[in-house]
């Protein structure tokens, strides 16, 4: 392990297979997964559904080049555009550049359109990557100072507060990026209220709006993608982590009349290529199923009523979140020690993410059992005893 660079403390446990919900360790020890790769494995580990578009598309073609068209390009690229109403798709490998791409895009478009306009505000708390310009899109506190210089032409709206996103639009401003439920910020869903009003703020602004759907997109949170929850349709909009199932897949979508780069603007060695297009399609053709995606609320109800029962026996603060994006909110900073606590336990682990000190995530794969929620909520339930005892 000396070998790897360092970038997060990890656990020692080494994992070796995953199968549906469940991780296998070195030791052999079962964890009952709720992080499924940060929100990112939606049919769970190692699916068929994978396994078999994965097999297929390696014995036929595996990069024909970002150059050239190939099927499966074209038809996840159909397929998304057709589920979203947002004509135009772009493929890549990673949530942070799909938005890098989008921000270019809306770039593009204000140079062309809006007199050069290129400034884009995002949100305090928002997380969209972390690539440099990425950090800068993101209100994370202390990524301003940690590689300075950072990119400049990002500027920050307090989330839910319409009046704040109205006093950051200015000459230069070409859009706006949001995630409808932060995530990395302990899963926030934005107002209802702030949502519409945004969307009519910005139409009535000529301001883009770019909906960062890498975590919320491909039924996490129990519709195909969160805005159409919220019942508004973006400019712009990125998805990343569940439409490749754990595989690296991200994807730009904008409307038609925002479809402004110039040929060579934009690209990447990866972008679009047909192996991870197939599993992408495989992926999505499965969970964007009208009966996939009212599981998923049925899943998420018994998930929400798990955790509110968990909230009163623990005399917590709450539970939140969309779908199958849920939080749990502690009275203190314990989440660390909780998330250790569950991973610890015998015989049967269960792993949970700490995304702030006071709030303990939860993204199951979307076709957990109910037998495995159960499971995991009475696991969750014995971490927490042993915490808060
Ligand atoms: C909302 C959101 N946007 C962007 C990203 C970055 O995605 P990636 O890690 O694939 O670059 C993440 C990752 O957690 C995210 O949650």
């Amino acid at each position: 392990m000396n070998s790897l660079l360092t970038i997060t403390t990890r656990p020692d446990t080494v994992f070796v297979e995953g199968r549906g919900s469940w991780l296998t360790d070195e030791a052999g020890k079962r964890h009952l997964d709720l992080v499924q790769g940060w929100a990112v494995n939606s049919l769970g580990h190692s699916p068929d559904v994978i396994a078999q578009a994965l097999a297929r598309q390696a014995g036929r073609l595996v990069n024909a080049s970002p150059a050239f068209h190939n099927r499966p390009m074209i038809a996840l690229c159909d397929r998304l555009a057709a589920l979203s109403g947002l004509e135009r798709v772009f493929l890549c490998s990673s949530g942070a550049e799909a938005n890098e791409g989008a921000v270019k895009l809306a770039r593009r478009w204000g140079s062309r359109h809006r007199g050069g306009a290129h400034e884009v505000i995002g949100f305090d708390d928002g997380f969209h990557g972390r690539t440099l310009a990425m950090m800068s899109a993101s209100g994370k506190r202390g990524w301003d100072t940690l590689y300075p210089p950072m990119p400049a032409g990002f500027a920050k709206a307090r989330f839910n507060d319409i009046g704040s996103v109205e006093r950051a639009i200015g000459a230069h401003t070409v859009a706006v990026m949001i995630e409808l439920v932060q995530g990395e910020a302990g899963v926030r869903p934005a107002d209802p209220g702030f949502v519409r009003e945004l969307r009519a703020l910005t139409r009535e602004r000529g301001v883009l709006l770019i909906v960062d759907e890498v975590q919320t997109g491909i039924g996490r949170c129990g519709t195909a993608f969160v805005h159409q929850h919220y019942g508004i349709e973006p400019d712009l909009m990125t998805l990343a982590k569940g439409i490749g199932g754990g595989v690296p897949l991200a994807a730009l979508l904008a409307k038609d009349a925002f479809d402004c780069f110039e040929p060579g603007d934009q690209g990447g060695t990866y972008c679009g290529n047909p192996l991870m297009a197939a599993v992408g399609l495989a992926v999505v053709n499965e969970v964007c199923r009208d009966e996939f995606l009212a599981g998923v609320q049925q899943r998420a109800r018994r998930l929400e009523r798990g955790l509110q029962a968990l909230v009163r026996e623990h005399g917590l603060v709450g539970e939140r979140g969309l779908g199958l994006l849920r939080a749990l909110v502690l009275r203190g900073d314990h989440a660390d020690a909780v998330v250790a606590a569950a991973r610890e336990g015998a015989p049967v682990g269960l792993l949970l993410n700490a995304p702030r000190p006071s709030v303990i995530r939860l993204m199951p794969a979307l076709n957990i059992t109910d037998d495995e929620l159960d499971e995991a909520l009475a696991l969750l339930g014995q971490a927490l005893r042993a915490v808060l005892a």
